[in-house]
């Protein structure tokens, strides 16, 4: 640490609680302080890290010594751009750099988004505003088909009343029958829109237990459901009833996914309930959240399907409406929360994530 500076860390301190990278560098370029995800990223100490010249930890150090003398003369208050970030013992990673002004004049704030967390965040913002744009869309059609289905029900019925004969009775049959079908479907359609959110104290492991009760019932053999909990998990303000529904949705996807396991007898699937610190999912940033696996050792989303799970009426599945993962999915948005899946041939991850208080 410089000597001629004041003791920086008590003033940074609250930069420790960000997930993102920052140093407060000098206008002449030596660290005044690195805060612990920078620390982290770079694998190196704080006490190492301050005091050095910071543009040495980039590929090229010219571009960070310009933006400093920049941010020094008042050229901007902010400049943006794309380096690679030294690590020891490891591969450079590719970060987007923010060089900031502060009140101080010589203490420049220099910000590092990795940028791997970048587009896994883009990626997210896009699955919620795709989310957002199918409920909308599943709405109004799932309106359009309700309405004239009564209609065409009750004009079978009557006309089967009509006719005498039993081969033209077989045609109106075919068509109450499908009208009923589709009713039920337009039903599952518009059921998370209308069901009120009942909210309570929600444990966790309540839902897990529940879940796990209804599928070895339904597998009794063949397959073993392990439970990894975390009990220190705090209870938080939700729905359970959805969130039962939610989880035994995509349960119940991966027992069926793993038919086959099942008849030899060495399917499996966890429940693993963790806490996250500092996540993001969103647009949002939580201090803490509920991390929910199901991990299942099936052979995997099918590769045609996999960036479309969550859209309603995709299934890969023979019978299947390709409805579960959206219902699903409503239902933990609801809680502001987010499911994702990671998926290859023998370990499918599907992770839920709600924030707690
Ligand atoms: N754990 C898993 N392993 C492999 N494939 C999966 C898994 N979970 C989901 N899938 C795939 O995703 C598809 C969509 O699942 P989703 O629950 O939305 O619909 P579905 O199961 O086909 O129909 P339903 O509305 O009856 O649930 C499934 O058909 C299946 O192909
Ligand atoms: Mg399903």
């Amino acid at each position: 640490m410089r000597k001629s500076e004041p003791p920086t860390a008590s003033r940074f301190q609250a930069f420790d609680l960000l997930a993102t990278l920052v140093a407060v560098v000098h206008s002449d370029g030596t660290v005044l302080f690195a805060n612990s995800a920078l620390e982290d990223a770079i694998g190196a100490s704080r006490r190492t890290i301050e005091g050095s010249q910071f543009a040495g930890f980039f590929t090229e150090p010219r571009v960070l010594r310009n933006a400093l003398s920049g941010a020094d003369s008042n050229e901007f208050a902010a400049l943006r751009y794309d380096a690679l970030l030294h690590r020891l013992n490891h591969e450079p990673i590719p970060v987007h750099v923010i060089v900031a002004q502060t009140e101080k004049h010589s203490e420049i704030i220099v910000e590092l988004l990795p940028l791997e967390q970048q587009a896994r965040q883009d990626r997210e913002e896009r699955l919620l505003d795709q989310a957002q744009a199918n409920k909308e869309l599943i709405r109004n059609l799932a309106h359009e088909i309700k309405n004239p289905l009564g209609g065409i029900r009750g004009a079978a019925q009557l006309l089967q009343m009509e006719i005498d004969s039993r081969e033209l009775t077989e045609y109106t049959q075919v068509i109450i029958h499908e009208a009923d079908r589709l009713q039920t479907l337009v039903d599952r359609l518009l059921a998370p829109h209308r069901k009120p959110h009942v909210v309570g104290d929600v444990n966790i492991h309540e839902v897990c237990e529940r879940v796990r009760a209804l599928i070895q019932a339904e597998f009794p053999k063949g397959l073993q459901v392990v439970q990894d909990y975390d009990t220190s998990i705090p209870e938080f303000r939700g729905d359970r009833e959805q969130l039962i529904q939610a989880l035994l949705n995509i349960v119940h996807n991966a027992a069926q996914a793993l038919a086959e396991r099942i008849g030899a007898g060495d399917a499996q699937i966890i429940l693993r309930t963790r806490i996250a610190r500092q996540v993001t999912f969103g647009k949002q940033r939580y201090r803490l959240a509920l991390e929910l696996h199901v991990i299942d050792n099936g052979p995997g989303v099918p590769d045609s399907i996999k960036d479309r799970i969550f859209f309603p009426l995709v299934s890969g599945r023979d019978g299947g409406s390709g409805l579960g993962l959206t219902l699903a999915q409503t239902f933990v948005q609801q809680h502001h929360g987010l499911i994702e899946c990671d998926s290859a041939a023998g370990r499918t991850d599907f992770k839920m994530q709600i924030p707690l208080p």
